[in-house]
């Protein structure tokens, strides 16, 4: 730069634009600084916010190493944050865990939300129920450069639950052998009595001298006809309390004869698919089976308006199934209106005798599209 061949007001110009300059550097580098400060404002009441929520958090690399956890990690896990920090998944977790959730985290880091539950041995708090959610972290270019890792305690709900379905169980057993037991009785006693009643109606008729059976006779066939009457009438009870098909050759049998029955009460046809021959269940499979299956059908007579039903029973891959179709109006399963608040408890029950028995049970319904049922276990 060839400063002594500039006159002075050149000079003077140059130097005003340089610390225009300046000035302006100036103001941005101290913009910038204060945006880090800024930046570790952020940073503070992030860490802040993460150290008191009751969730475990961390965000670890596609290394699989830790950059990040929260107070909540380091108490449960035992270990300080800045052990953690840096190291591997494996070594903080264990062995035997990590090859439990190896699979999740190759899932996560090929850029796919997971969410699973499972039994987890924490070092400081034992053994802990845990919903997992693992969310990826993409770079510019749409590569997962790690992920964040939420833990949430639910012990508390799966105990309730456990609770709750040993509880239904209980209840279902207990219903059910009430049921057994009132409808012995019935057989018992009051079938008994009828019988009897019906063979001495009959003896009296014939011993009757003919003028007085004459005046009579009438009444008399009328009560045998009674009698008889109140003899199907019990047996319809019987059947209904505890259907003897049920016990003698099992669910399919049991269910057409209800289909039979149903149809001839409400009008509404029910198609039993089943397989020709299919194995035996458990007593409790068959009779939960059967209990939601007769659930099903009451609540398709009652709410949903159906002319059809179909009840599909099959085995496949070692599970049992049973699929409850009805062509009505189906309802909106997010309806929390009041009145279907204080609905019945048929739905609730359903649910709680299948879990009862080990197995699963799914409803589809949307108003206008007919309500699906199923039901299924292993075996
Ligand atoms: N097959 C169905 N079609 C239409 N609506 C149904 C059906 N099943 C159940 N619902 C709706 O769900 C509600 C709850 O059913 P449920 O628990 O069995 O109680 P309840 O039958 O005593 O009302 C019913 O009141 C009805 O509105
Ligand atoms: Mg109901």
């Amino acid at each position: 730069m060839n400063l002594e061949n500039k006159t002075k007001k050149q000079l003077i110009v140059e130097i005003k634009a340089l610390h225009r300059r300046i000035t302006k550097l100036e103001s941005a580098d101290a913009s910038r600084f204060r945006c880090k400060e800024g930046h570790r404002e952020i940073d503070k009441k992030l860490r802040l916010m993460a150290d008191s929520l009751p969730v475990l958090i961390s965000y670890v690399d596609s290394e699989q190493r830790y950059r990040f956890n929260n107070k909540a990690y380091e108490k449960w896990h035992g270990h300080l944050r800045k052990k953690i920090y840096g190291k591997h998944v494996k070594d903080i977790l264990g062995k035997k865990a990590y090859e439990d959730i190896a699979k999740h985290i190759k899932s996560v880091l090929s850029g796919h939300e997971v969410i699973y539950e499972k039994l987890f041995q924490y070092k400081n708090v034992g053994d802990r129920f845990v919903r997992v959610m693992y969310v990826p972290d993409f770079g510019e270019h749409e590569n997962v450069q790690g992920f964040f890792a939420l833990v949430y305690d639910i012990t508390e709900i799966v105990k309730a639950k456990q609770i709750l379905r040993l509880y239904a169980k209980r209840l279902g057993e207990i219903e059910e052998t009430l049921r057994k037991r009132l409808a012995q009785e019935l057989h018992d006693k009051i079938g008994r009595d009828l019988a009897v009643l019906s063979i001495n109606l009959n003896i009296v008729s014939e011993k009757l001298p003919d003028k007085v059976r004459k005046k009579v006779g009438e009444h008399i066939k009328e009560s045998v006809r009674l009698v008889e009457e109140t003899a199907e009438y019990i047996r319809d009870i019987m059947a209904e309390l505890r259907p003897p098909l049920l016990d003698e050759y099992g669910l399919v049998s049991a269910t057409n004869w209800y289909a039979e029955k149903f149809f001839k009460q409400t009008g509404i046809s029910v198609k039993v698919q089943a397989p020709k021959m299919i194995s035996r269940m458990s007593i409790d499979v068959e009779t939960a089976f059967f209990r939601i299956a007769q659930e099903a059908l009451t609540n398709a007579a009652k709410h949903a308006q159906a002319d059809s039903l179909i009840i599909n029973i099959e085995m496949t891959n070692r599970i049992f199934r049973m699929t409850i179709t009805d062509n009505g109006k189906g309802f909106s399963l997010q309806d929390t209106t009041e009145s279907k608040k204080q609905s019945g408890w048929g739905l609730i029950n359903m649910q709680e005798r299948a879990e009862a028995i080990g197995g699963q049970f799914k409803i589809n319904s949307s108003p206008g599209k007919g309500t699906q049922i199923i039901v299924e276990t292993k075996v």
